[in-house]
């Protein structure tokens, strides 16, 4: 990845928000470092208690989640935290400023095998449950062989990577990113012998007709990140058997549709933006589709 000369650090790249949310920003930045140098620690082991969803969590999980709460809470700045790894939202001082959606470790199947993870953020002012419409900002961070960084806050999706330049602070990687107008790669999740049969058949004409390559890494912000990057889309449709999908829309969904929308592609749940749904609990899945324009255009075509 070509880090350009003069270094801006991530600091200076959101001053020009509102100083609250560049210092809430930051204050995210700050803790990823320590945070993943502790991975290797924390490997062994899964929790007794399933988490609220029934699944099996995994110590690193419940790990990263509590050190995430805590720092947010040292920032003074938050006033309400919802996470996919909590059964009851966190709440603070009232008079801080924003409410802050967790998933602490997206793809945490992916731990034991050593493959890609990450964390998604969702930044509001206002509670929760609301549409992603009002989200002040949304990141996520993928810890893959390098951990980046990956913010929309209203200006453009922009990247960054911590680097030795930087003092190994997160400096500026890409800025301003736009997924490339033909999109390269395909990824999708779930059993396809589940699928309904207009997102099987879609899938073939994205395959066979469009040429989009299969990759899929089994993390959504891995294979969200190659559709950033490369241009394509990704989906964990509705399935036969479970037509409200896997991917929750307040702690996924929404976060990487606003990431996904301001670097110039859509988000659908098959039928409306990700951001115009209004969810009726924070808990809520939804069909995830993510990626150019006019592919998203497609399976929405596809589905009537
Ligand atoms: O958070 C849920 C998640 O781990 C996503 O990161 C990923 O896209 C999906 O589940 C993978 O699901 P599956 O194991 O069914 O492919
Ligand atoms: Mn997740």
């Amino acid at each position: 990845m070509p880090v350009p000369e003069k270094q801006i650090s991530l600091e200076e790249h959101v001053r020009e928000l509102d100083s609250e949310l560049s210092g809430l920003i930051c204050a995210i930045g700050g803790m990823t470092v320590p945070l993943r140098n502790e991975f290797p620690h924390r490997l062994m082991g899964v929790q007794n208690a399933p988490n609220k969803y029934g699944e099996v969590v995994a110590e690193l999980d419940s790990w990263a989640n509590g050190f995430i709460c805590d720092s947010l809470i040292k920032t003074g700045l938050v006033r309400k935290i919802y996470s996919e790894e909590l059964e009851r939202p966190l709440t603070y001082n009232a008079s801080a400023p924003f409410v802050v959606t967790l998933d602490p470790l997206d793809g945490s199947s992916n731990i034991a095998s050593n493959n890609p993870f990450g964390t998604i953020v969702g930044i509001y002012k206002k509670d929760l449950p609301c549409k992603g419409s009002n989200l002040v900002a949304s990141l996520f961070k993928l810890y893959g062989p390098i951990t980046t960084i990956v913010l929309a806050a209203k200006k453009g999706v922009h990247e960054y990577v911590a680097h030795r330049k930087g003092g190994h602070k997160y400096v500026l990687l890409h800025e301003k990113m736009k997924l490339p107008e033909k999109g390269k790669v395909i990824g999708f999740g779930g059993d396809i012998t589940d699928y309904p049969d207009a997102i099987y058949k879609y899938t073939k004409i994205l395959v066979k007709e469009k040429k989009l390559k299969l990759r899929y890494c089994g993390a959504f912000v891995g294979d969200f990140s190659q559709v950033l990057h490369y241009g394509g889309m990704f989906m964990y449709p509705a399935l036969k058997s479970k037509p409200e999908g896997k991917l929750r829309l307040t702690y996924e969904g929404i976060p990487m549709g606003n990431i996904v929308e301001q670097a110039g592609g859509a988000s659908s749940n098959g039928k409306i933006s990700l951001l115009d749904v209004m969810p009726k609990n924070v808990d809520e899945r939804t069909p995830v589709y993510v990626g150019n324009r006019e592919l998203i255009e497609g399976i929405k075509k596809a589905l009537t």
